[in-house]
């Protein structure tokens, strides 16, 4: 197997690295049954018979390591390729981990000329209210986005809702609908040049799946 044979790639830990292994496996790749536990610590994982090596890190960081050559290919949701705005291929989309980007608050607000809104995504909260000619204040935060209306930090969010369970058993009710979001396949820009016999190869692989996926739904 030459360099330019092998891929790495970056994906976030946890769910989206199983959804994605299992996908990769559905294309008839042979990945060992263990690729994706659940408790492993471990921050790199390779396949070597297939020249696969993976870097498992934060969802937010996967655009960074593929902008900058670390990794030839990643996965990552569109929520985060939407927040970062690198410079990178969007392949593909993968049609995993589906959520949505919505504005929640509490049950009972009512509206304010200047809302205070908390976020993980400032750039896609700045651009929605200035669409909807709302002028706004975002705060940035990095996580537990659900309990800024209840304290009094915020009186409305912008995040992720999958199952919906984190605003329920928060006390918040989903307000307005942003975006649709599915997980997709980002490639650095020279990796695409200089790899491209393995990576049009995975391509072809993925993208076959996915068709044949929507045949069946
Ligand atoms: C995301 C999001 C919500 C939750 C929504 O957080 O920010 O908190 O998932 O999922 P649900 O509708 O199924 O409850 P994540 O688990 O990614 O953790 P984070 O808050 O650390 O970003």
């Amino acid at each position: 197997m030459t360099m330019t044979d092998r891929l790495t790639i970056a994906m976030p830990k946890g769910r989206i690295f199983g959804e994605a292994v299992q996908l990769l496996r559905e294309t008839g790749l042979d990945l060992p049954g263990d690729l994706a536990e659940e408790e492993s610590r471990k921050l790199t994982v390779s396949v070597p018979k297939l020249g696969f090596s993976f870097l498992l890190v934060k969802p937010v960081d996967v655009p960074a390591y593929v902008e900058h050559g670390v990794a030839d290919l990643g996965v990552v949701g569109k929520d985060v390729l939407m927040e970062e705005e690198r410079d990178v291929y969007e392949l593909l989309d993968l049609k995993i981990s589906p959520c949505r980007i919505s504005v929640a608050g509490l049950p009972d607000w009512s509206p304010v000329i200047h809302p205070k809104v908390a976020t993980k995504y400032p750039r896609i909260a700045d651009q929605y209210f200035r669409e909807q000619g709302q002028q706004v204040e975002v705060i940035r935060l990095n996580g537990s986005v659900e309990l800024a209306p209840r304290i009094g930090l915020a009186d409305r969010i912008v995040d992720i809702v999958s199952t919906g369970r984190t605003l329920k058993e928060n006390g918040l009710v989903e307000l307005e609908f942003i975006k649709d979001v599915t997980s997709r396949l980002i490639a650095n820009r020279a990796s695409y040049r200089l790899k491209s016999g393995v990576i049009d190869d995975l391509y072809q692989r993925l993208a076959e799946r996915i068709d044949r996926e929507e045949e069946i739904v």
